[in-house]
């Protein structure tokens, strides 16, 4: 017999509404989130902490000793109410939010034996199934035997004007044609990456969510989640 719990891959864009989707589907199904890109930002912390990564010069082979030494794990904070990573033990989830992380990340999340090692993490979390997991190489490279892969887009004006909301709230101060060029420019360093860069599986549903509401797409994931368990009785 096999798992009851299927698996599900979320991948896409950046800005594509990917973590917000994941967390509410994991949510609905009582399965468990994985928020993959917490983890690449959680090693390029580690890696600045080292001091392996300073400004924009990285020393790999300071980075690959120092991955021997950094312990991540998901811890359920019942204030939040969210799953938390942490790094050495510390939670760092507000700190791998910072820009300082997220300019430097495309730098780390690029080395080999970092993404092997965070592969190999991903893939012993989900052995169970019941996982549902966002990023940029889920369906294609680390669950590729997922039951439900679904690659989420939208077009990059669409996402920059989310964001800019987003960041806003936040209170901050940025223009819609930085975070345009930012978003333009995240798509072509996560797509032409040597190593597991982002490309839809062959296997994967299309959802283009440019012109669909938060509800309406996550009413058609549930619905998609639920006939491909219903498959598996
Ligand atoms: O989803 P995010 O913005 O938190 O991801 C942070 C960075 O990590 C982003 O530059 C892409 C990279 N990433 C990756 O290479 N592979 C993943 N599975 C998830 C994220």
């Amino acid at each position: 017999m096999g798992r009851s719990r299927i698996n599900i891959a979320i991948d896409g864009h950046s800005s594509a509404g990917k973590s917000t989707m994941a967390k509410t589907l994991a949510k609905e199904l009582n399965y468990v989130y994985i928020d993959t890109g917490a983890m690449y930002r959680a090693a390029t912390l580690h890696a600045m902490k080292e001091r392996s990564v300073v400004d924009t010069e990285v020393n790999e082979v300071g980075l690959r000793a120092g991955l021997e030494r950094m312990f991540l794990a998901f811890k359920y904070n019942p204030k939040t109410e969210q799953s938390e990573i942490h790094l050495n033990g510390v939670n760092v989830e507000k700190e791998i939010r910072s820009m300082d992380v997220a300019n430097k990340v495309s730098l780390v999340a690029r080395v080999p034996e970092v993404r092997t090692k965070l592969v190999a993490i991903q893939q012993r979390m989900a052995e169970a199934g019941g996982v549902v997991m966002d990023g940029r190489d889920i369906g294609t490279v680390v669950l590729p035997n997922a039951e439900l892969k679904v690659f989420m887009t939208a077009d990059p004006e669409t996402r920059a004007y989310r964001r800019l909301r987003e960041l806003q709230l936040a209170g901050k101060d940025v223009s819609y044609d930085d975070v345009l060029d930012n978003v333009l420019s995240r798509d072509r360093i996560d797509s032409e990456r040597a190593v597991a860069p982002l490309r839809q599986a062959d296997d994967a549903v299309v959802v283009d969510n440019s012109d669909l509401t938060v509800e309406e797409q996550f009413n058609f994931l549930l619905s998609l989640a639920r006939t491909r368990m219903a498959d598996r009785t």
